[in-house]
């Protein structure tokens, strides 16, 4: 059995599939499913990738997390060890992020539409840096930090119009994308910033969309930056934020880059192209999220019913579904499905992996092949660490999962998992 699509150290022992050091199935029987794993290994290794992919860039670098991906606090500490910061798109995103420990200058604030009260979490965190997404945003920072008594650091979000070979729902720096300025608005945004009193421009920001597989798309990005930015006369901005996006792999077959190796060549290419053009190498930011976490989850679910249908097609229905795992929904995301403890037996049946959601769309993979399945079997889906606890619902009234670290042959619980109780709570 092929572990690629697993955490680095998911391996096989006496046909049970384990991540961590333990047992998958043990996992599921000690906590219930669905149950979020992460590998504690390989989220190092992947934020150790990141910063040894750096290392090829001349000037200052440094990480933000995308929270967005994931923030489950312990999660978040660990990247804090390997010296990441957090990039957060909201209030809730910032509490996670502080919740974990990161310092203040580490956070990068995003948001297209910035309430008063994300921007004032903001101030009263001491961003290190503010990305202003559209003109308006610079007065309502300049007076929020006039009234909090701080000058804040802020980046613009540029839109390149660079249409990123991904899902159009995750595309973001394409023309109609609702993020960012064009580029002469995104330079009079610089320029305006620096003639407010609480308000100090250091750089730009741009964020191509996720699940990006070509470095070229980056290559792209810098070309049109150094272009872009020697053309308005920015070369004296000390940052430059390259955003994330980078893709990894979901099922057999999927292209992914090497982090390392991406990481390299896209900011020897970022520092190549301002060199051509005489502008120095400004403080270069990456903000990872998918390919950082996404790779270091799986989660486990217990197949229930078990069908076929008059079209003839094989249903296993689990205890989660688009709830817990939107993304197949949403934009036709694949998975690969693993039976924990028959890692060794050979596949012989496609099964459609149904949810328990009432929407036919509740598949989470429409074809997976595996050994034939019984009621009461745990399956595991690779590649879940990213943008899927973040995005879940209570559809159905189905509480969230529970999630566990895994790290040389032990777990801990790191999320608890939701219960009805929790979704009555709000009620009056
Ligand atoms: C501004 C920004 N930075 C970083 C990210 C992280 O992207 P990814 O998870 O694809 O690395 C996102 C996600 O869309 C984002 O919007």
């Amino acid at each position: 059995m092929s572990t690629s699509l697993l955490p680095d150290t998911a391996a096989v022992a006496a046909g049970r599939l384990g991540v961590g050091g333990v047992a998958l199935g043990d996992l599921a029987a000690r906590h219930g499913t669905p149950l979020l794993v992460y590998d504690e290994a390989t989220l190092h290794n992947r934020a150790r990738a990141y910063r040894e992919g750096l290392r090829a860039y001349p000037g200052p670098s440094r990480l933000a997390f995308a929270c967005k991906a994931q923030s489950s606090v312990a999660l978040l500490r660990v990247l804090l060890e390997e010296g990441l910061g957090m990039d957060v798109a909201s209030e809730g995103e910032l509490a996670f992020a502080l919740a974990a420990g990161t310092p203040g200058d580490l956070l990068v604030v995003h948001g297209n539409n910035k309430s008063d009260a994300d921007v004032a979490a903001a101030l009263a965190a001491g961003a290190g840096l503010l990305v202003v997404d559209h003109d308006g945003e610079l007065d309502q920072v300049e007076r929020l930090a006039a009234a909090a008594g701080r000058v804040q650091p802020v980046l613009v979000r540029v839109n390149p119009a660079i249409d990123a070979d991904t899902h159009r729902k995750i595309a973001t720096g394409h023309a109609a994308s609702k993020f960012g300025l064009a580029g002469g608005e995104a330079a009079a945004a610089l320029r305006r910033a620096g003639s407010l009193e609480h308000v100090r421009p250091m750089g730009l920001h741009v964020h191509l969309g996720s699940q990006i597989a070509s470095v070229d798309t980056y290559l792209e990005a810098a070309a049109w930056l150094a272009a872009f930015i020697d053309r308005e006369g920015l070369g004296d901005l000390p940052l430059l934020d390259l955003g994330g996006g980078l893709a990894i792999a979901y099922a057999d077959g999927d292209r992914a880059p090497d982090v390392r190796a991406a990481v390299a060549a896209t900011a020897a290419g970022v520092a190549e192209q301002l060199g051509r053009r005489g502008l120095p190498a400004p403080g270069l930011i990456l903000e990872p999220g998918r390919s950082i976490a996404g790779p270091a989850g799986v989660t486990l679910y217990t197949v229930g019913a078990i069908k076929t249908t008059a079209a003839g097609v094989t249903y296993a229905a689990v205890d989660g579904g688009m709830a817990d795992n939107p993304r197949p929904a949403m934009y036709g995301a694949r998975y690969r499905a693993f039976a924990v403890d028959r890692a060794d037996a050979a596949s012989t049946q496609a099964y459609a992996i149904a949810g328990k959601h009432c929407e036919s769309g509740d598949v989470l993979i429409e074809a997976a092949e595996l050994p034939e399945l019984r009621p009461g079997d745990v399956i595991a889906l690779a590649a879940t660490g990213a943008y899927t606890s973040t995005m879940a619902s209570t559809y159905n009234g189905l509480p969230r999962p529970a999630a566990v670290m895994v790290a040389g042959g032990e777990e801990r619980v790191v999320v608890a998992r939701e219960t009805v109780a929790d979704l009555l709570a709000r009620e009056r």
